[in-house]
């Protein structure tokens, strides 16, 4: 910022939109790329090869990591710095960041899928990347984190926002979610090179995958959802117990991660399983409670705005009903109503399986589903949703350039999602084997996948083209 102003305002650093292509990029090209094949290969019979368990780790760290984790990194980025009221100390590491985080994925993209082909010195090669490829990631995570404490903490001195202070917990959460999990993935990286083996150690990759879920993934699109879906759908405000929900939540996720820690588990006892179960059904009710009160879907309270909303005069076209915006970023709410509906469903069912282990049911509810619906019911719809709605603003454009995709991004993502979930529940809550059914649920299951793809890909060029549009000065209706 420049000129008068300037010298009062403080200097943020521009939205940095590399983020967003790096992140589309790397879906596309590694994360649901390798998880269609993934799909097709279970879904279609087709035999399962020597690299399935490298290609299943790498799908699984590329989405984290890259698809829902440099959305988060570009976005936060961003808004943590507004909504602290401290820019960042140091922006010139915005770009350095970015290039540690997806260079590090793109290697891991190439190196670990073909580690089983080799043997020998390729091999030894081979892992050698692919640690570091890790290496790579944590020190960008790290410079991201160290950015992320630092303004916070000076957020702190200068005395805190209200409007951070409610979701700080979160945030906090997030900050510990990301280094456990880039920690770990370093240190299994590091001995899947020295041991010439192929695959992460899996109990304690599982371990890292459910960290960065739990404490990273969820809590952050928590925050974020606090503070920008009130004024985007119109909800009220957060004046319920906030930090106090925050807190049964990391509660309940300590409970559900602490009591399996790996090494517990081999030692054969089945009480830390149990206080795990309780955990998990403890967290999902929590997650439900947490849903209650946003108030998305329920629709129970006035929005924020009861007392503020002025009838237009003549002269003014009326918004959207019951939004505050003209339709120039498309549906976009559907996305973000459908994340919330995937979410309810994965934490009843979560807590469903908490509560059927417990009561001896071992297995009952599909992990592999609930995770899902965590991550591309949940998580991607947010993004899907959300990024239409705030990119067009951070990139200075009044619209975005296609509702009509807006609208593909919304029907691809949830068939990809019922595609993808929906043949690992239904078997078991139908009981008995139905003739014909098996197929058409693998035939589902098996182009999930390709649809998620298309729902990517169309987000992709509407971001492509929002950028690259130019917008007559007065078109529009602001944001
Ligand atoms: C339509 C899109 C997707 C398809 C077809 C797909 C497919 C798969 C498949 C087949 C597996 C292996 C399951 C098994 O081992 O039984 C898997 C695992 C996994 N997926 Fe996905 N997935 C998709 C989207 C996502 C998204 C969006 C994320 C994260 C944001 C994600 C994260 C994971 C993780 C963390 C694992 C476990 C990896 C591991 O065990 O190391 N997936 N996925």
């Amino acid at each position: 910022m420049t000129g008068r102003a300037g010298a009062l305002a403080p200097e943020y650093a521009p939205f940095h939109a590399g983020y967003v292509w790096a992140a589309l990029g790397l879906a596309l090209f590694s994360g649901f790329a390798l998880g269609a094949h993934l799909a097709s290969v279970l879904g279609f019979g087709f035999p399962i090869r020597k690299g399935f368990v490298s290609f299943v780790q790498t799908h699984g760290h590329v989405q984290l990591v890259g698809w829902a984790g440099l959305f988060i990194l570009g976005i936060s980025l961003h808004f943590i710095p507004r909504l602290a009221g401290a820019p960042l100390g140091r922006p010139q590491w915005i770009p350095r960041i970015l290039a540690a985080v997806a260079g590090g994925l793109i290697l891991r993209s190439i190196a670990h899928p073909m580690l089983p082909y080799f043997s020998g010195w390729a091999r030894g090669l081979l892992g050698t990347l692919v640690a570091v490829s890790a290496l790579s990631e944590a020190v960008g995570i790290a410079a991201y984190l160290l950015l992320l404490v630092e303004t916070m903490r000076r957020a702190r001195r200068a005395g805190e926002r209200p409007a951070l202070h409610l979701v700080r917990p979160f945030f906090g959460m997030m900050i510990a979610g990301w280094a456990i999990y880039a920690g770990l993935n370093t240190v299994l990286a590091i001995r899947m090179a020295a041991s010439r083996s192929t695959v992460l150690d899996p109990a304690w990759n599982r371990f890292a995958i459910e960290a960065f879920i739990n404490l990273a993934l969820l809590p952050v699109a928590f925050g974020f959802s606090l503070r920008m879906l009130p004024l985007y759908l119109r909800l009220p405000k957060p004046d319920w117990p906030v930090r106090g929900t925050a807190a049964a939540y990391l509660a309940a996720v300590v409970l559900e991660m602490g009591s399996p820690l790996p090494f517990l588990v081999t030692s054969g006892s089945y009480l830390p399983s149990v206080w795990s179960s309780l955990g998990q059904a403890f967290k999902g009710m929590v997650v439900l409670w947490f849903v209650w009160n946003l108030d998305l879907l329920t629709r129970r309270r006035p929005p924020w705005t009861v007392h503020r909303i002025l009838h237009p005069g003549p002269d003014r076209r009326p918004t959207r009903e019951g939004l505050p915006d003209y339709g120039e970023f498309g549906r976009f709410e559907r996305s973000v109503y459908s994340a919330y509906l995937w979410l309810v469903i994965g934490a009843v069912l979560d807590a469903g399986g908490g509560v059927s282990f417990m009561a001896g049911h071992e297995g009952a509810i599909s992990g592999d589903a609930v995770r899902h619906l965590y991550l591309l019911g949940f998580v991607t719809h947010l993004i899907l949703g959300m990024s239409v709605r705030m990119i067009p603003g951070f990139v200075q454009k009044r619209r975005v350039a296609s509702p009509a995709l807006v609208d593909a991004t919304f029907w691809l993502g949830n068939a990809a999602l019922i595609c993808r979930v929906v043949p690992l529940l239904l078997p078991a809550w139908l009981g008995l084997p139905v003739p014909g059914v098996a197929g058409a649920l693998g035939a589902m299951f098996g182009v999930s996948g390709i649809l998620g793809m298309f729902a990517v890909g169309c987000l992709a060029v509407n971001l492509w083209r929002t950028v690259r549009q130019k917008v007559p000065p007065g078109v529009g209706a602001g944001r």
